[in-house]
């Protein structure tokens, strides 16, 4: 199936940074957001971050007006119809999933593939729910869209071949790398990525180190571009401990309870950068 138009569902800051790299590629982007408030700050945002790759030499200045005469923005889901491919990267809860791809489904073609950005539900739980299961699997970005290479693909159960062949050749025209992953919980990246946050939570907990001292034993200790505090942060801390929840409840192992001081700094709304506090103070 050719896969030309490209409907993205939710605008925060995966969804314009998905937005940003389809419509770069060529594609044609709708992208819906309940809030029209969102979807001017997305489209602002996107114009900014282009802007920040044609100061750079990476983009040229006529590429980046061509991509956004690609973008269209909507509240309506039905807009999305002409859809060959949805990307839902709405908000990482299970139940306003379900709610998006249920209200979708009568406006769209029956081939349309069906995907979500979640970075840790069950995609065949999310599919078993829609009319089209084996059109149905995970297309995880990275955060930043526009600066990581990688996109985790996560195929479902009942996911077919076909359907992976066009997600995988969506990914390669993106210039990025796919990296295949079952469906199990937190799938590859963030089933290591996230026990690491949350050991490093646990050793500021336990006193073994401060803020400063853990994040840059990983970042000069092992090289990583952002220590595991800083990263946490900048992921979200509640998007941090609801990935937690799932390895826990999902593999049922304790070696993946979240450390407490983590669900603390949820109860308590510092939830990092866009809280504009975290384990840093971004005030
Ligand atoms: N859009 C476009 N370009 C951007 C950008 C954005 N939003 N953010 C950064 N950039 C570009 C910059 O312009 C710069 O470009 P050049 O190389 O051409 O100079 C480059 O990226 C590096 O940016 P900066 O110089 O501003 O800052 P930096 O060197 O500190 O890098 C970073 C910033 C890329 C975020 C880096 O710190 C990093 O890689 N951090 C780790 C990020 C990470 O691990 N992400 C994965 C999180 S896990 C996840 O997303 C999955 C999940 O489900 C939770």
């Amino acid at each position: 199936m050719q896969i030309q138009t490209i409907g993205i569902v939710g605008a925060g800051q995966m969804g314009n940074g998905i937005a940003h790299v389809m419509s770069l590629a060529g594609y044609d982007v709708l992208l819906n957001d309940i809030s029209e408030d969102a979807l001017t700050k997305a489209l602002e945002t996107v114009r900014g971050n282009m802007a920040r790759q044609v100061g750079r030499g990476k983009v040229s200045e006529a590429d980046m007006e061509a991509a956004l005469g690609r973008m269209k923005v909507t509240t309506q889901l039905s807009d999305l119809g002409p859809s060959d491919l949805i990307i839902e990267a709405a908000t990482e809860r299970e139940e306003i999933k379900q709610a998006i791809f249920e209200q979708l489904l009568p406006h769209l073609k029956p081939e349309t593939i069906l995907t979500s950005n979640t970075s840790s539900i069950s995609i065949t739980r999310l599919a078993s729910r829609t009319d089209r299961p084996e059109k149905f699997m995970g297309f995880h970005f990275m955060n930043p869209v526009p600066v990581m290479q990688l996109v985790e693909l996560i195929r479902g159960i009942a996911t077919d071949e076909e359907t992976f062949a066009a997600c995988k050749e969506v990914v390669d025209r993106l210039g990025k790398t796919a990296a295949s992953a079952e469906d199990f919980p937190a799938f590859i990246v963030n089933r290591i990525l996230m026990p690491m946050i949350n050991e490093a939570v646990y050793t500021l907990y336990e006193g073994v180190g401060n803020v400063q001292s853990i994040d840059s034993s990983l970042r000069l200790g092992a090289n990583h571009p952002m220590g595991p505090l800083e990263l946490a942060d900048f992921i979200g801390l509640d998007t941090c401990l609801a990935i937690m929840n799932v390895l826990h409840d999902g593999l049922a192992d304790t070696k993946y309870r979240p450390c407490p001081l983590l669900t603390k700094y949820v109860e308590a709304g510092w939830l990092g950068r866009k809280t504009k506090r975290g384990f840093y103070d971004y005030r």
